[in-house]
Parts: structure tokens; sequence; C-alpha cells
């Protein structure tokens, strides 16, 4: 693949692919080895329309250990202020020849176009509510990991699915590796066309998480519920937070997740939350810049061959 704009068009060979690498990667981090120079002589450009902690800074991170010369472009300093649209910006930083080009953006559907106008890999870091490919990626990592295996498991995906790409990426990714995933939410939360999705549907937690692997916690993306139905905090919490009681449901060994960032006492109990026995949201955090290293490793290689065929005339 050029580009990661989704996980929708991966084979699950090319996702395994990935997390081989990536958990190589993860293995390097712990142990505070080198991670090599696979990016070495490659700029990568980070353009974050929507605020970030996790993406932006492991994405950052990522780049450095393998080498790029990463910048941030600072999108509040920007001339996007100045009315600048999406596209102009984009074919000004490709006239400046980056090789890797991280976007995030409110609208669903951004990053692909973008990707259309530009000579370098282009990786979706989260497009309004369409898809976020490396956090999905990022949390099958961590599920192999505590699990020792990515098929076959149950997994609930609870909250606010509604608004939610990190939903779709890991929906559509837990299917590729044939897991069941299970839908938990208030019937104001579940998108339109939940059919489509194949998955089961619950609107009870306790019914939801019966007998389930993983739990993935989701927050209420009030940023994108433009001034529709936004539940009571302590209702919410009451009826959907994740907290001990309805843990119990769960399998005995079923895991904790959370892409963050993490409203405590509203989609999660904090004290669960800090739970290293049952939460693996700070191994998610981790992951994420192993998955991140892979990710561009990949895209380099790619794209250091389409630009070997190109020199010799054949691209
Ligand atoms: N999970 C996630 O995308 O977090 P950030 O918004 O902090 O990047």
């Amino acid at each position: 693949q050029p580009h990661l704009l989704g996980i929708e068009p991966l084979h699950p060979v090319e996702i395994t692919t990935l997390l081989d690498l990536a958990d190589a990667y993860a293995e390097r981090n712990r142990k505070g080895l080198p991670a090599g120079d696979a990016l070495a002589g490659l700029t990568q450009v980070n353009m974050f329309f929507e605020p970030s902690t996790r993406t932006q800074s492991s994405f950052e991170l990522a780049g450095k250990r393998l080498g790029a010369s990463v910048m941030n472009m600072g999108v509040a300093a920007s001339s996007v202020k100045k009315g600048e649209t999406l596209i102009d910006t984009a074919l000004t930083l490709n006239a400046m020849r980056p090789d890797l080009l991280v976007v995030r953006h409110p609208m669903s559907g951004a990053v692909d176009l973008l990707a259309q106008k530009v000579q370098c890999a282009v990786l979706n870091a989260g497009d309004g509510r369409h898809e976020h490919p490396t956090q999905a990626l990022l949390d099958a990592l961590t599920i192999r990991r505590a699990k020792g295996r990515l098929h076959r498991l149950s997994i609930a995906i609870c909250g606010d699915i509604a608004h939610s790409r990190v939903a779709r990426s890991n929906i559509l990714l837990l299917h590729k590796m044939e897991n069941r995933v299970r839908l938990v939410a208030p019937p104001t939360l579940l998108p339109p066309g939940i059919d489509a999705f194949g998955c089961e549907v619950f609107t009870d937690m306790e019914e939801g998480l019966r007998g389930v692997d993983v739990v993935m916690m989701l927050r209420l993306q009030r940023e994108r519920m433009d001034g529709g139905f936004v539940p009571s905090e302590r209702e919410y919490f009451h009826r959907y937070g994740l907290d001990a009681a309805k843990l119990a449901h769960a399998a005995p060994d079923a895991i904790v997740m959370h892409p963050g960032p993490m409203n405590r006492g509203v989609e999660i109990d904090g004290t669960l939350a800090d739970d290293i026995n049952r939460s693996v949201i700070q191994t998610q955090v981790e992951m994420g810049v192993a998955v991140r290293m892979a990710a561009m490793d990949l895209l380099a290689q790619n794209l250091r061959a389409a630009r070997g065929r190109a020199a010799l005339g054949e691209g």
C-alpha cells in the first residue's frame, strides 16, 4: 500500500506483517535498544487539525527513533487560520517534498482527499468519524500480547459508537482477524445503519459484557454531538460506565482497554482504569509508538521501491 488511510483496504496478511514488525520494535523500545535507521534521510511532517496527545507525540517519537527529520506543523499558527484550504496547505507542503505526511482532520474523508494531491506517503491519524487505523492496530497488538492470539476472541466495544472512528477501525480490523465483536451503547449513541457493521448489539452493559475476553471503553465525544443528545454524566456512568461490578460479568481474565483521552467517572471508574491486573491502557500507549514505527517503516520501504522503479523509468 502507498498510504495508510484506513483498515478497510488492508488484507489480514498485511495486518499480521505490520503487527509482527511492531512487536519487534516494541521489544527493542522496552529494552532501550536502538531501533535502526529505516527512516534515515526522510522527512516526516505531522499536520494535526484536531487536538491530540497520544497520536501526535507517538508519531513524532516513532519518526525520530527511526532516524527521520520530523516537523510538527503548528496548525494554530498556520495560514489555515487565514482561510487557506486543506488542499492548498497540502500542495504547499508537497512542494517542500516531504516523504511521510501524518494527518488528523475533523472531516471524514479529508485525509483520503489529501492523499490524492501529494507525492508522498500519507498516514491517517484520525479523520472525523471515519477511521483511526493506527489506533486499531495498536489495540490489536495490545490484545495479541495480552491474550496470546488475535482470533476467536469475544470483544465488547462500549459507549459512544456513533461518533467514534476508533470503534469503526477496530470493528473492521477485529472482523478481518475473525473475532466476534459486540457493540454496547445507549440507543442514542449507536450509529444509523448499525446492522451493516455485522456486530451483536446490546443496550444493556451487563448483558453485553457477559463472558467477553476484552472490554474496550470509548469516550463520550461531545465535540461531535452537534448540540444533539448529550447524556448527564452521572446517569451515563450509572448505566454505561465500566466499574468492577459490571466487569464481573465479563470473563474472569478479561482485559480493560481505552484509547484515551479518558474521562474518569464518566465512561470508566478511575480505580479500574489504574488496576494493572485488568487494565492495559498504558500498554496501549506503549504499543502506539511501536505500531507507528512499523507503519512508517513499511510505507518508507514501499516509497523507496516506487521511487527506485520511477528512476529506472518503470513507474
Ligand atoms: N487515542 C487518541 O487518538 O488519542 P489522542 O487524541 O490523544 O491522539
